[in-house]
């Protein structure tokens, strides 16, 4: 099957890539590995770890920009046509944002709001406690959740990365697997 994975800018990046990894490899849950994976990445996402990483691991050119010269067709709608199913890991608070309200300002966004409503989209989200539980993000959070499409792997309460405890942390790589599998059917 085809796994657009979306890549967001959060500290939880690099777990996103053990994430490809068993996708295409295997040892995660049964029917979780040996599946094509393209990776679009937010620019913010390039900050916390390289493109060449994620096309290493997924063998697949990474895509980042909305904006191109360097290829006729247009990207967003050919990178929406392509997944049987699209993973966001991590889900920063901006791209929840984004999402909630249909935003079509980067690569990512569009990519989300031009694949067709059946194509399921998993939110796996990542964020200080405070952010998590802020109002903007409760409400982004149920806007979402109205919508059938989205199906969210709740964050973990674990000590975060930076530095307090709480609800926020990306949940583990098996959560996520087994999300996207039962998203794939
Ligand atoms: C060191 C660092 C860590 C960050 N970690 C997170 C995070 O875990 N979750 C989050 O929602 N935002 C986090 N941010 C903020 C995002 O990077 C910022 O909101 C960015 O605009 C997200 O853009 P994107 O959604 O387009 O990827 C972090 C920022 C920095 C500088």
């Amino acid at each position: 099957m085809k796994v657009l994975l979306g890549v967001s800018g959060g500290i939880a990046a690099y777990k996103a890539c053990e994430v490809v990894r068993r996708l295409r490899d295997g040892g995660g849950a049964p029917g979780a590995s040996g599946h094509e994976v393209q990776v679009v990445m937010t620019e913010a996402a390039t900050r916390f770890v390289t493109a060449m990483t994620f096309e290493v691991l997924s063998g697949n050119p990474v895509a980042t920009a909305l904006f191109r010269t360097d290829d006729p067709r247009i990207e967003h709608i050919h990178l929406a046509r392509w997944p049987d199913v699209i993973a966001i890991v991590p889900a920063t608070a901006n791209t929840l944002a984004r999402l909630a309200h249909g935003f079509a300002d980067d690569l990512l966004s569009t990519v989300v709001l031009a694949a067709r409503p059946e194509v399921p989209v998993v939110l796996a989200p990542a964020m200080n406690t405070v952010m998590w539980d802020s109002h903007a993000v409760r409400a982004n959070v149920a806007t979402l959740q109205d919508q059938d499409r989205f199906r969210f792997v709740e964050p973990a309460a674990k000590a975060l990365a930076c530095g307090e405890v709480g609800v926020g942390a990306l949940a583990d790589e098996g959560a996520i697997l087994g999300a996207i599998v039962e998203a794939l059917g």
